[in-house]
C-alpha cells in the first residue's frame, strides 16, 4: 500500500483509517488480516473488513490540539489533514497552514477579536509562521515581499461557493488598506474608496443561492496599486463571467440579483418614480417564492448601496442611471405576448403588457415602437438585403429575455468601468498586489453547461497562478489561501490537493 509514494506496513494491531459512507474517514485497529484483506475494529464500534489497499496508516503520536502546519504532519493524507483541521476547527482555530498555503474554514459567525486593529498590529512585519496562521500573515508576506524585493504578488483565494472567498477578500483587502493607507486629508482616500467598492459590487453581482446568502455570481480580480513609498496609489478591479442566466430564471428557495429588492425596497418616492411595488408582481422575481433574506433589510441596504456609490464617486446622475437600468429590467420581464394578425406573429398580450412596455421604454429613454419592434421582429442581414421576420410569442418572449440579460451585464461591466475610472490608475506604480476571489465551485445533481464554463475557468485560472509561481521570470508569484465551508469541507478536499 502506498500513499506518497512510500509504503506502509500494515500490521494486526496497526492504527488505520478506512472510508466510510457517512463521516468520510473513521478509524479504528487492524484485528485480523486475511491475504489482501484487513478486519478493522471501528471506534464506533463496528468490524468493518476492507482490502489492505484502501487503507491508510493513523498517526498515533499527532499532537492532541492538532498542528499549526501540517507539512509538521506524519501523514499527509486525506484522513490526517481533515483530523487536523477539525481538532483545529472545534478549538476555535479557523487557519491552518500547509507550508505557505493557508487553509480557512468558515467559522459562520463573526469574529471580532481576531480581525480587529490589535490584530492587524501584531501581524504588521511579524515573520510568516512566527504568529499563528491568520489571513492577515499573507497578506503580510505579500506587502514585504513588494517593499523589499520590489516583485509584485497575486494572492489566490480559492473554494467552494460558500466556503468564505468572499469575506476573505475583504479581510486581505482590509489589511492591506491598514498597511498602505495613508491619514485621511480631505474626502476619499483611494484605499476607502476601494474598500467601498465591495458593497456596491455585490449589490449587483451577488444573489442569495442555496448554499450562501450572499453568493457571488461573478469572478474579481483586484489589483491594487502601490507607490515608491509603499503607499496606496490606485486600483483596478476586473471582473468575469457574471452568470448572465440569473436574471431571467431564478430556482426555488435562492433569489434574483440583490439590487433588483434592494430597489423595490427603496423609499417610497423612488418606487413610484421606477413604477415598481411588490417584489412578488414581477416574473423576474416571482419565479422564486423567496423574497427576503434573514437579517437583512433590503431598505436600509439599499441606503448602504446608495452611500458606498457616493464613496466610490458615482455621481447621483449616473446613480439614477444605474437604477432606472434595474427598474427597466424588472419591467421588461413583464412584457408578455400573445398571437397577432399575421401568422408566427406576436403583440403585446394585454394592457399590463401595454404599460410594462411603455414604461420600460420611457425608463430606458428609447422610442416605444421601436422597442415593440425589436422584441417582435428579427432582424436578418443578408448579402443582397435585409430581413425583417415577426417572431411568435414564444421567440418574443426569448428575444425579451435576451435583452434583459444583455442589458444587465453591460449595466454590470458599465459599472466596473464607472468604479475603475473613479477610484483612478497610477501610471507610475511599478508594483501591485493582486487578490483573486474566484467564482466558487459548484456542484449540483445535474451541472449545466454555464456550471462548466465556470468550474474550467477556475480550473485555468488556478494552474495560470500556479504557474507563475514557478515562473521567475514573470516576476509575480502568488500565494494561495484555500477557504472551506465545514459541511463541504470533505469534498472541498480535492481542490486543495489540486492546488497544493
Ligand atoms: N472569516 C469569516 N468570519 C465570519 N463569517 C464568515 C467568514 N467567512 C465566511 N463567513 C460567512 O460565510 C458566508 C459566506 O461567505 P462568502 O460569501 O465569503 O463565501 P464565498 O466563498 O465567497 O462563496 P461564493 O463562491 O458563493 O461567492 C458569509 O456571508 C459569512 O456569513
Ligand atoms: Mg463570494
Amino acid at each position: 500500500m502506498c500513499y506518497h509514494g512510500t509504503p506502509v506496513n500494515i500490521i494486526v494491531g496497526s492504527h488505520v483509517w478506512i472510508e466510510d459512507p457517512e463521516v468520510s474517514w473513521i478509524d479504528g485497529q487492524v484485528s485480523k488480516i486475511n491475504g489482501k484483506d484487513a478486519e478493522i475494529e471501528t471506534t464506533n464500534g463496528k468490524k468493518v473488513v476492507a482490502s489492505l489497499s484502501k487503507i491508510l496508516p493513523k498517526d498515533m503520536e499527532a499532537p492532541p490540539g492538532g498542528v499549526d502546519d501540517m507539512t509538521k504532519l506524519s501523514y499527509l493524507h486525506e484522513p490526517g489533514v481533515l483530523q487536523n483541521l477539525k481538532i483545529r476547527y472545534e478549538l476555535n482555530e479557523i487557519y491552518t497552514y500547509t507550508g505557505n498555503i493557508l487553509i480557512a474554514i468558515n467559522p459562520f459567525q463573526r469574529l471580532p477579536h481576531i480581525y480587529g486593529a490589535h490584530m492587524m498590529h501584531q501581524y504588521k512585519g511579524a515573520p510568516f509562521g512566527e504568529l499563528s496562521p491568520h489571513v492577515f500573515a499573507v497578506a503580510d508576506v505579500a506587502y514585504r515581499a513588494m517593499i523589499h524585493e520590489g516583485k509584485s504578488n497575486s494572492i489566490l483565494v480559492s473554494g467552494e461557493s460558500g466556503a468564505g472567498k468572499t469575506e476573505t477578500t475583504k479581510m486581505l483587502m482590509q489589511y492591506l488598506a491598514f498597511l498602505g493607507g495613508r491619514a485621511a486629508t480631505e474626502g476619499r482616500t483611494v484605499e476607502q474608496q476601494v474598500l467601498e467598492s465591495n458593497p456596491v459590487l455585490e449589490a449587483f453581482g451577488n444573489a442569495k443561492t442555496v448554499r450562501n446568502n450572499n453568493s457571488s455570481r461573478f469572478g474579481k480580480f483586484v489589483e491594487i496599486q502601490f507607490d515608491k513609498s509603499g503607499r496606496i496609489s490606485g486600483a483596478a478591479i476586473r471582473t468575469y463571467l457574471l452568470e448572465r442566466s440569473r436574471v431571467c430564471q431564478v430556482n426555488d428557495p435562492e433569489r434574483n440579483y440583490h439590487c433588483f429588492y434592494l430597489l423595490c425596497n427603496a423609499p417610497q418616492e423612488e418606487v413610484e418614480k421606477y413604477k415598481l411595488g411588490n417584489p412578488r408582481s414581477f416574473h423576474y422575481l416571482n419565479q422564486s417564492k423567496c423574497y427576503e433574506l434573514a437579517d437583512v433589510s433590503d431598505a436600509r441596504e439599499y441606503l448602504a448601496t446608495r452611500r458606498a456609490m457616493d464613496i466610490v464617486g458615482i455621481s447621483q446622475k449616473d446613480q439614477e442611471a444605474i437604477f432606472r437600468v434595474v427598474a427597466a429590467i424588472l419591467h421588461i420581464g413583464n412584457i408578455e405576448f400573445t398571437k397577432g394578425k399575421e401568422v408566427d406573429s406576436s403583440i403585446p398580450k394585454d394592457d399590463t403588457a401595454k404599460f410594462h412596455l411603455k414604461t420600460t421604454a420611457e425608463l430606458l429613454m428609447c422610442d416605444i415602437d421601436a422597442l415593440e419592434d425589436a422584441l417582435c421582429k428579427r432582424v436578418m442581414i443578408t448579402p443582397e438585403e435585409v430581413i425583417k421576420r415577426s417572431l411568435d410569442p414564444q421567440s418574443a418572449a426569448v428575444s425579451r429575455d435576451g435583452l434583459a440579460k444583455t442589458l444587465y451585464s453591460r449595466l454590470f461591466d458599465w459599472l466596473v468601468d464607472k468604479i475603475n475610472n473613479s477610484i483612478g490608475q497610477d501610471p507610475n506604480s511599478k508594483c501591485l498586489i493582486g487578490v483573486l476571489d474566484i467564482y466558487g465551485f459548484e456542484s449540483f445533481k445535474s451541472n449545466s453547461f454555464e456550471q462548466f464554463c465556470i468550474n474550467f475557468t477556475n480550473e485555468k485560472l488556478q494552474q495560470h497562478f500556479n504557474q507563475a509561481k514557478s515562473q521567475t521570470t514573470l516576476h509575480t508569484s502568488s500565494l494561495l489561501i484555500a477557504v472551506f465551508s465545514v459541511c463541504d469541507m470533505i469534498k472541498s478536499f480535492t481542490c486543495l490537493l489540486l492546488t497544493a
